[in-house]
């Protein structure tokens, strides 16, 4: 066997066997095959596809490429969940602590954003003494003690994806369905998954700009759980507009605490109570999906996912002073208002814009190398559908580089449309597959 040949079959549109796959991702893994080999056969694949099968074996032999985490002492169904990226989604920093409240074991690895969509580990990290890097056997202790520990990806878990994925980031190969399926699967199986529960975005500021790719991404990601023997479900959640109101690190943590306090604005809501109650479905920690949103409802009124979240926090070394009065978390040097330059309803807020503009503004990274600056980003005053007069507050930008002031206004003038006409508020849950 030999990488020409490989390349050459994809090329050729022919099926790839597994020793076939598992021999390209060891190579490249090991160096043995070069970028720009590697370049030509994730082209092929992006060009011609994968079979199922191809996917599957893409999948494992990528979340086998280094360590697999064991969490077996743990002596529980562990149900992971998995954004495929948004502008806004602060949806772990709820979700996790509530569905821990309820019983159902977390144990998360999360990863840091890159370019417009953020990264659960930057948002953590604006918590002044928050550690994200913990010894293994630390996480596993965590979590038997008080159920919960959210981490960035210390092991060495999926190696080959990591250079794939740069890869595919330098040569316009992302938007290929068997390669995410592969990449954020082989993942979870790596993370020691052993259900997963999956927000699949479709819209502006999502990787699926329609249903139907959504649908299809969705389709593969259930298949690979299946072949892999990983339960998987999929919501599909609306992101053309960003989630909630809050766009940056630290304004995102804001956003999470008070949601938790009780201040839950509805799309939000919708994508919290959706994916929570299959998780806890999954852990076998209740069957009926109502009811459980209802006990997620409960704990968020008796205080206890809040308290959960308080846990977490200090049991990873985090200020919960800032939590626990929220005017204690640094703000950024200017905070602009942005006014609407005409009354009527909002048609459309631009997700992908809008994120691009935080990243600007320094809520992001544009290579992986740039330092993130926790404080910068937007707060939306108004969302799709809402009613705004000319003068009002359309959002505020917060940042600490002047000099993107001007733009960065103008930029969110251009992205946020109003029209005369009503409309009717977007749905945020657009479907859910198994
Ligand atoms: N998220 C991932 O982890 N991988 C992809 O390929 C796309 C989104």
């Amino acid at each position: 066997m030999n990488v020409l040949e490989i390349i050459a079959k994809k090329r050729d549109s022919k099926t790839l066997t597994k020793e076939e796959i598992e021999y390209f991702v060891n190579g490249y893994t090991n160096n043995k095959i070069t970028d720009y080999q590697a370049a030509a056969f994730v082209m092929a694949v992006f060009i011609n596809g994968m079979t199922k099968q191809e996917t599957t074996d893409l999948t494992l032999a990528m979340a086998h490429s280094g360590e697999i985490l064991d969490l077996s002492t743990l002596n529980e169904i562990i149900v992971d969940k998995h954004s495929t990226g948004g502008v806004g989604d602060k949806i772990s920093l709820i979700l996790l602590p509530i569905v821990s409240s309820l019983g159902v074991p977390v144990a998360k690895m999360s990863g840091r954003g890159l370019g417009f969509t953020g990264g659960t580990i930057d948002k953590l990290e604006s918590i002044p003494g928050y550690k994200t890097e913990l010894e293994m056997n630390q996480f596993v202790e965590n979590v038997k003690q008080i159920g919960i520990s959210l981490i960035a990806q210390t092991l060495n878990l999926a190696p080959a994806d990591k250079k794939i994925y740069s890869l595919r980031d330098t040569i316009s190969c992302v938007e290929s369905i068997p390669l995410i399926a592969s990449s954020i699967m082989s993942k979870k199986i790596a993370s020691g998954a052993q259900k997963i529960v999956l927000d699949v975005t479709v819209g502006k500021g999502a990787f699926m700009h329609n249903i139907s790719q959504a649908r299809e991404l969705a389709n593969t990601m259930i298949d690979i759980g299946k072949l892999a023997n990983r339960q998987t479900v999929c919501i599909l959640t609306n992101m053309d507009e960003p989630l909630g109101y809050n766009i940056g690190n630290s304004l995102e943590v804001i956003e999470a605490v008070n949601f938790l306090k009780g201040d839950m604005p509805e799309d939000i809501k919708q994508v919290v109570l959706t994916i929570g109650s299959y998780m806890i479905k999954l852990a076998g920690k209740g069957e009926d999906l109502e009811e459980n949103k209802k006990n997620m409802l409960k704990n968020i009124e008796n205080g206890k996912a809040y308290e959960k979240f308080k846990q977490l926090v200090e049991k990873q070394g985090g200020e919960i002073s800032f939590i626990e009065n929220l005017d204690n978390i640094p703000r950024a040097k200017y905070i602009e208002p942005i006014y609407s330059q005409k009354s009527g309803y909002i048609h459309q807020i631009d997700a992908l814009e809008m994120g691009k503009i935080a990243c600007n503004l320094g809520a992001g990274r544009i290579t992986k190398e740039d330092i993130i600056d926790h404080q910068a980003g937007i707060i939306l005053q108004k969302k799709v559908a809402d009613f705004i007069e000319e003068g009002d507050v359309l959002a505020y930008i917060h940042t600490n580089k002047i000099e993107e002031l001007e733009a960065s206004k103008n930029n969110i003038l251009a992205n946020i449309k109003i029209e005369e006409e009503k409309i009717e508020k977007p749905k945020t849950i657009l479907e859910m597959m198994e």
